[in-house]
């Protein structure tokens, strides 16, 4: 069987298995199914799941969740398969703060939108951007005091917030937005964390701190952006921030309208930040432990930079670099848990999905699974450059996701992480408190808890 009229989906090597159910994991509980099981320590509990069957029923309350092992059905739930999905719980979640942003919006609408965004990442414009970049790394970690003990996650999160609201904003207004935005974005991060794994719907409407602080939040978040593009649109000629491109974007008859704006301006900022903040605090975290990794790194950024500031055109004279910063994003890759919900009954490898059922998978359990990476919990940048990996097939490894929901600041992201870390790295040495034991910590991004480091000037070797 192929792909019916209803938007059946059949992988060829599933083709002589009859049709099931998916199992349904054992140890389900009355009321709240898997939920306390789940919450004690969600990338373990995903990292369990059985992975013969590919896919696994799991129960957040009475919500049956479709949780897929295996990475050769997501990527043909993300590409091939995609029209047989619409956005998800977590998605529907986060539509509250979104609204009808890329990030959760589909069809049409989606395929417009995303066209009328994608010139504001072309290559002219991250160069630009990068400048922007470096300029707000090397003035916030000039004003870091040697030998004092800092939250990293916490340094990491304000700085890319100040880049995200310097690339989007016009420079005379983005410093007023980017207070406000870190104001708003506990409570926006919190609610749709809590909300996405509340068992029942109408938990949402309770009046429950967590969702008074959610609503309270995105009003504070959508009032700052509405008003950053009021100003933005008076006078739109000349303005080549990220946002000055949008409210310029054309496509035939198309342009953004003014809630449209409002609606992709606010997913930049939280599809951009928690992101790239908790990569680069992972990625410290991690170098703090693998002294010769730190040595080859800053070698190769003294080598290849001198005492020149980094920009755009480095990039590609730093391999090392690059490597491990794609081994930091495999081995601590901020989506933990994304869903996609089947518009109409399907078949997703061998597997019955109903109409409406949601189907969810983890690119941060994906990304350390044995089969696929040799130990999969040791940062190894090597494994980039020395032929293990070249042979993966390309589902194994999908950082930015695959298909028309694909990353679209996947290269701002990059050149974010590079600019940090170069940043960083040349200028100050991370070691972790003595006696500080990070946790992971799967929120909307997967946090690096209780990251507490202390700094020190780099000496020239
Ligand atoms: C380390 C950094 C980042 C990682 C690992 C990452 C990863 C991803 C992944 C896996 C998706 C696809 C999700 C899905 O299929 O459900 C996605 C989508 C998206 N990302 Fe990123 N991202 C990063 C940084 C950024 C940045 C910096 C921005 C914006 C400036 C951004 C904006 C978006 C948007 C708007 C979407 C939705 C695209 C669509 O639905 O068409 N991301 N990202």
């Amino acid at each position: 069987m192929g792909r019916s009229m209803t938007g059946v989906v059949q992988r060829s090597e599933h083709r002589d298995r009859p049709e099931s159910d998916p199992p349904v994991l054992g140890g389900r509980l009355p009321v709240v199914g898997h939920l306390p099981r789940l919450l004690m320590n969600p990338l373990a509990f995903l990292a369990s799941l059985p992975r013969k069957h590919e896919v696994t029923t799991v129960y957040i309350g009475g919500r049956p969740i479709y949780f897929l092992t295996s990475h050769r059905l997501v990527r043909s739930l993300l590409t091939g398969e995609a029209g047989a999905f619409a956005r998800g719980l977590v998605f529907e979640k986060a539509a509250k703060v979104f609204g009808q942003g890329i990030i959760v919006s589909d069809g049409e609408q989606h395929r417009q939108n995303r066209r009328l965004i994608q010139p504001a990442f072309q290559q002219h414009k991250i160069e630009r951007y990068v400048e922007i970049m470096r300029s707000v790394v090397e003035k916030r970690t000039s004003a870091w005091t040697a030998g004092q003990p800092f939250a990293l996650n916490a340094e990491t999160h304000e700085t890319a917030v100040e880049v995200l609201t310097r690339t989007l904003f016009r420079s005379d207004l983005a410093d007023r937005a980017a207070d406000n935005v870190k104001r708003a974005f506990p409570g926006i991060v919190a609610g749709i964390a809590a909300q996405a794994l509340y068992p029942y719907a109408w938990m949402e409407k309770l009046p429950l701190p967590v969702n008074r602080r959610y609503e309270r939040s995105a009003a504070l978040f959508h009032d700052v952006v509405k008003a950053v593009i009021a100003e933005q649109r008076k006078n739109p000629a000349q303005d080549d921030s990220l946002l000055g491109t949008l409210i310029s974007a054309r496509d035939q008859d198309n342009a953004f309208s003014e809630a449209q704006l409002r609606d992709e301006t606010v997913t930049m900022l939280i599809a951009g930040a928690e992101t790239v903040s908790t990569t680069t605090a992972w990625f410290f975290h991690e170098l703090a432990h693998h002294p010769e990794v730190e040595r080859r790194l800053v070698a190769e950024l003294r080598t290849r930079l001198g005492d020149r500031p980094i920009s755009f055109r480095d990039f590609r004279k730093l391999p090392y670099t690059a490597a491990a910063i794609n081994e930091a994003v495999r081995l601590h890759h901020p989506n933990w848990f994304l869903s996609r919900r089947a518009v109409s009954s399907v078949t997703l490898g061998g597997h019955r999905i109903p109409a409406g059922g949601e189907v969810a998978f983890s690119l941060s359990t994906m990304n350390r699974d044995p089969e696929v990476f040799d130990h999969p919990l040791r940062f190894d940048p090597d494994r980039w450059l020395d032929g293990r990996t070249d042979d993966l097939p390309r589902s194994a490894y999908m950082p930015f996701g695959v298909g028309k929901h694909k990353c679209v600041g996947d290269t701002y992201a990059l050149a974010e992480l590079t600019v940090s870390i170069a940043c960083i790295a040349r200028r100050w040495t991370l070691t972790h408190q003595p006696g500080s034991r990070v946790r992971e910590v799967p929120w909307t991004t997967v946090q690096p808890a209780d990251l507490v480091m202390v700094a020190q000037p780099r000496r020239i070797a």
